[in-house]
């Protein structure tokens, strides 16, 4: 049994919070993670799946510690297991794993880092003659990149980009922007402070 009255009473507060956003605003080593790991073993106590629950960290080391204290809050390591607990990078791999075919990604496909990228870009440059008359590099890689992150923001694919470069780019930032205030719009309202 979870018990939280090992907690203070506002971490206890957000630890039991019902349905709905809670936002924890505490200095650092005060108890944010504390509240985090017994909400999750509280959650599974009620009934709650582990697979229904999702818990996002920044680095993989906090994610392992904090699947390490959950499993020992429960003294049942299978079920800690069984949670989703990663970096934003790691779900974001994990996702696309699971809807590989849907998304039609071959099978052992791979994640291009921003070194893989700048080599992968400069290679195709290669073939297109990038230094010009005056012998000056005619392409700025750096800037290609992020025109490229910029359009698959927008879901505008390589086709349609093609076509209108300008226009694209222009409403890709305006959707990004668009998105991003969507995004704030919809932050959460309950505030807890420890
Ligand atoms: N109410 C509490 N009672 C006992 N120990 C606590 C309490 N709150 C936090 N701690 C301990 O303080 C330390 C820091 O807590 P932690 O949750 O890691 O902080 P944060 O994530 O905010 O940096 C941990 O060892 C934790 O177990
Ligand atoms: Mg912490």
């Amino acid at each position: 049994m979870v018990d939280l009255q090992k907690l203070n009473e506002p971490q206890r507060e957000a630890a039991s919070h019902g349905g709905g956003p809670i936002l924890v605003l505490a200095g650092a080593g005060s108890g944010k993670t504390r509240v985090i790991t017994f909400r999750i073993a509280h959650l599974l106590q009620q009934g709650i799946p582990p697979q229904a629950i999702c818990a996002m960290t920044f680095t993989n080391k906090a994610a392992e510690e904090m699947r390490e204290r959950i499993g020992a809050l429960l003294h049942d390591k299978a079920t800690a297991r069984a949670l989703t607990i990663g970096t934003f990078h790691a779900l974001g791999l994990m996702i696309l794993r699971a809807e590989r075919k849907a998304l039609g990604l071959p099978r052992g496909f791979v994640i291009y880092d921003q070194s893989d990228q700048m080599g992968a870009l400069r290679e195709s440059l290669r073939h297109i003659k990038d230094v010009g008359r005056d012998g000056e590099r005619r392409f700025d890689v750096k800037a290609i990149l992020t025109r490229i992150s910029l359009a698959k923001n927008s879901f505008i694919a390589a086709e349609d980009y093609k076509g209108n470069p300008r226009t694209s780019t222009t409403t890709s930032r305006r959707r990004s922007i668009r998105s991003t205030r969507r995004c704030c719009a919809r932050a959460p309202r309950t505030t807890s402070t420890i």
